[in-house]
């Protein structure tokens, strides 16, 4: 890392605490040349004495260096073999006594986490029967937490989901789909930084092991060190025969795991292997 993109690790981490010298070299170069050229200013070194003193520009870079773009049901495979038979599986095979356990590690605006409380809904129904569950969704970003936790959105955010999905569980006005409180109930928020060696799981979630875990194009914007440290802390949460969900373009970096166990079908999905077979 050269060293104005240092000086610029040092001026997020004292106004922010955010460690972003972390980060995918070229994703953190370009994220700054795009925020000069945005700013109008021509050389880094202006911008960096920019950044020093303007909280608009450090409040600005941080959004941008924390890319949250996402939707509801947002991989068609994943969420067709979710709905189709990962969460009919877990809810088979989940031990009666305690609820399925699901972890959205970089949950953006609550997309994700929420997707799959509404195809538990779904299941439930079709199922007639009350499956106990709960959903933790985390994230880096304070602005991504508080819209999750208002679950508002937009006709992009929702364009996947099935339309009686949409008319069941959202209330439109304007131009805005709300999500119902049936939904919003069911997922709990807090902030964990993936990075942070100190950080293994949500406050809140501590007891036992995930059954479902998703960390989806969040691992594309780190540097292969951290990378690792995120899989292996993942790993850790995840229940044995639990299944972890990767991003298309993040596949490759598990398919090798010695402790997962690619489900196939041009998925990006892993097991937990079993004791016995680790
Ligand atoms: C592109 S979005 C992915 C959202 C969702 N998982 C999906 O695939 O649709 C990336 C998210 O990762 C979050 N993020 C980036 N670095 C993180 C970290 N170190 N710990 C937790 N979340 C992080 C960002 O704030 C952003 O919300």
């Amino acid at each position: 890392m050269n060293q104005d993109l240092l000086r610029i690790s040092e001026i997020m981490l004292k106004k922010t605490n955010r460690n972003v010298s972390s980060l995918n070299i070229d994703f953190f170069k370009n994220t700054i040349n795009d925020r000069q050229l945005k700013c109008g200013i021509k050389t880094v070194s202006e911008y960096i004495n920019f950044l020093e003193n303007d909280i608009n520009e450090i409040n600005a870079l941080s959004q941008q260096l924390s890319n949250t773009t996402s939707q509801f049901f947002r991989d068609d495979l994943t969420f067709s073999l979710l709905e189709y038979t990962l969460l009919p599986h877990l809810i088979i095979q989940h031990d009666k006594k305690r609820e399925i356990r699901v972890w959205s590690t970089a949950c953006a605006l609550g997309q994700e986490p929420y997707s799959v409380a509404i195809l538990l809904e779904e299941l439930q129904g079709k199922l007639g029967t009350i499956i106990p569950y709960r959903i933790f969704g985390t994230d880096i970003s304070e602005y991504a937490l508080t819209q999750a936790q208002k679950g508002i959105y937009d006709f992009n955010d929702v364009e996947k989901a099935k339309l009686k999905v949409v008319e069941h569980y959202f209330t439109k006005k304007d131009k805005s789909y709300f999500l119902n409180d049936s939904v919003k109930k069911h997922v709990h928020f807090s902030k964990l930084d993936l990075v942070d060696e100190n950080s293994l799981h949500p406050i809140d979630g501590i007891y036992g092991g995930f059954d479902l875990i998703f960390c989806c194009n969040v691992l594309i914007y780190y540097q292969p060190k951290q990378q690792r440290l995120i899989i292996d802390k993942l790993i850790g949460a995840l229940a044995v025969n639990g299944f972890l969900i990767i991003g298309e373009a993040e596949r490759l970096l598990v398919t090798h795991h010695d402790q997962l166990k690619h489900l196939g079908f041009n998925t990006s999905i892993f097991q937990r292997k079993s004791r016995k077979s680790e």
